[in-house]
């Protein structure tokens, strides 16, 4: 980026979500309002959701994703020490394999401010318009057997529940889901590249419905998400909630490769689990059968007893999708 375009925008930044006028820019930057209409076309060209208020000038009309901010408030080691913030991309998940598979760098983390393809597991897609979610993918060189893999879902969950614990008392719907009063607000999404018995790279992506009011939801998930905004009644600081989670996220994480420690993250995940002791539905392609949702092992697999049956079972998060029996949990 220019560095004329930087300026532009670290003023916005600065501004956001409030509007600065194209005159101010100006006179800050020492430059012509012609170049700043330039850089602000620019920057709206590489995906920047900048609007324009007539006279009045130009604003981010949301809170930015901003490096600086994280990383005066980052603790990490290795995780988000290097990390790149795009205005716009199809999914982190898929830049950050694509990348992973050139060269993966443990640690890397890939934000984005909008995502016009974002997935979610099992296919589906996931929603994450312009400044209003967190879209954030990590990768990491884990060396532990894949069959290990599904852990780190279960250790993000726990450190997510650690990093929100001042803002809201979320829960965890086994596997991949952090819910609030029944409603999803974040997914989790990992995915492996290994062979039989050892890892390449896992990249795990999540996304938080940080700033999404109702109405900017797609209607088919109004129903059944939920954003902080939603929930708080007000926005919050993306940057301060992306740096809690990769500090809480690279404890846990560190712990149980260096030491197999899983036990805090089952702790976790059980005090806040949004299914055990619930009947719940296991959906496996077209089977849905009504069980009881008993425990998590040591494994972190959901232990449930299904209708009709005597013995309990437990089941791989793998293929297998939960709901509940009134609604999405
Ligand atoms: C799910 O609920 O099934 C998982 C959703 C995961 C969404 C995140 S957003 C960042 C990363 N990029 C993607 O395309 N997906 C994940």
């Amino acid at each position: 980026m220019t560095s004329t375009k930087q300026k532009i925008l670290n003023l916005l930044i600065k501004e956001a979500p409030g509007t600065i006028s194209g005159e101010k820019m100006g006179q800050l930057l020492a430059i012509s309002r012609t170049a700043i209409w330039k850089g602000i076309q620019g920057l709206k060209d590489e995906g920047y959701g900048i609007v324009s208020h007539g006279k009045s000038g130009y604003a981010l009309p949301y809170l930015p994703i901003v490096k600086k901010k994280i990383h005066e408030q980052l603790t990490t080691t290795f995780l988000g020490q290097k990390m790149q913030i795009l205005p716009t991309i199809s999914s982190t998940n898929a830049l950050a394999k694509e990348e992973a598979q050139q060269k993966a760098e443990n640690g890397m983390v890939y934000l984005a401010e909008e995502q016009t393809l974002g997935r979610g597991r099992l296919g589906r897609a996931w929603s994450s318009p312009k400044g209003k979610t967190i879209a954030l993918s990590m990768v990491l060189t884990p060396e532990i057997a894949p069959m290990e893999a599904s852990k780190l879902t279960q250790i993000v969950a726990a450190a997510f529940v650690d990093a929100t614990k001042d803002l809201a008392d979320v829960q965890i719907k086994w596997p991949n889901d952090i819910v609030i009063n029944g409603k999803k607000l974040c997914g989790i999404l990992t995915e492996i590249s290994a062979e039989l018995t050892q890892i390449h790279y896992v990249v795990i992506g999540i996304g938080i419905n940080t700033n999404l009011s109702l109405a900017e939801m797609p209607a088919d998930i109004q129903e059944k998400a939920t954003s902080l905004l939603q929930i708080l009644g007000k926005e919050i600081d993306p940057n301060r909630l992306i740096a809690r989670f990769l500090n809480t996220f690279e404890s846990y994480y560190s712990d149980f490769i260096a030491t197999g420690n899983y036990e805090p993250t089952l702790q976790i995940c059980r005090a806040h689990s949004a299914v055990i002791g619930k009947d719940i539905y296991v959906i496996h392609q077209e089977s849905k059968r009504l069980a009881h949702a008993v425990d998590l092992d040591e494994q972190g697999q959901l232990i449930v007893q299904f209708e009709n049956e005597k013995e309990t079972t437990p089941i791989f998060a793998g293929e297998v999708s939960i709901r509940g029996t009134q609604g999405y949990i």
